[in-house]
């Protein structure tokens, strides 16, 4: 399990938004055991379906609060955007955003992502991933945490197509090692820029982000190729 549960009270505006939006932008996949768990029995997504059309689906893992995900949904129209994000109040508020930004091209499941890519995203269906300021998990203890692992990692390459890329961030210079050790175990994924990936010009400056170039640490982009 890569997250915890910080509770899901929500505050009254997101309530409001979760109540009047979710209908329109989040997908319900069969639940498990726990709230943020996918039925083993779950089929796999149908991206057609799911979307009211076909397109080349990017999927963004842990969205927060959708400044991301709703930024480049609305410079990129001709694409379809699925996020996941296993926080419900930040989810309500990424729903806010997607209405302010007149998109309709983003669906939102609220699931663990691990979960999702080993059962419910087909294999090759994919054109792009985003792992953008993962929960860092700096006691060594918590490393097995972490969203960015071995087993992660091969169901993320199993789920792009032949091309397809894995956008990364973080401002944490020990995950950024780390994430390349475990791409250095994943044959199928190609670092495209070993010399460090210039930051994505559509990556908006999220919390986050902002965060850490406050604390002044530097953010580390990194971009993975499926061969
Ligand atoms: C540090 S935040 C970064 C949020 C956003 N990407 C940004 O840059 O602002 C990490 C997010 O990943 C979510 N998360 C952690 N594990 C997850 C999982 N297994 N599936 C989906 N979301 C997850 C957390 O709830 C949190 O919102």
């Amino acid at each position: 399990m890569s997250f915890v549960r910080r509770g899901d009270r929500m505050n009254p505006s997101q309530q409001r938004a979760w109540d009047e939006l979710s209908p329109r932008w989040v997908v319900k996949v069969p639940q498990g055991p726990r709230s943020t768990s996918i039925a083993p029995d779950a089929p796999p997504l149908d991206f057609t379906e799911v979307f009211g059309r076909e397109a080349p689906v990017h999927v963004e893992v842990g969205i927060g609060d959708g400044a991301t995900i709703a930024h480049v949904a609305e410079q990129h129209p001709e694409i379809n955007f699925l996020g996941f994000e296993v926080f419900l109040p930040t989810t309500a508020s990424a729903l806010g955003r997607c209405k302010r930004a007149g998109v309709e091209n983003v669906r939102i499941v609220v699931a663990d992502a691990e979960q999702a890519f080993e059962q419910i995203i087909p294999p090759s269906s994919v054109t792009e991933v985003w792992t953008f300021f993962p929960d860092p998990w700096h006691k060594k203890r918590h490393h097995k945490r972490r969203i960015i692992n071995p087993r992660f990692a091969a169901s993320v390459a199993k789920a792009l197509i032949q091309g397809g890329r894995w956008r990364i961030a973080t401002d944490w210079e020990d995950y950024a090692e780390w994430i390349a050790g475990v791409m250095d175990g994943i044959p199928e994924l190609v670092d495209e820029f070993p010399e460090g990936a210039p930051r994505w010009n559509l990556r908006p400056i999220t919390r986050f982000e902002q965060r850490a170039l406050n604390a002044g640490r530097k953010v580390a982009d990194m971009v993975y190729v499926k061969r």
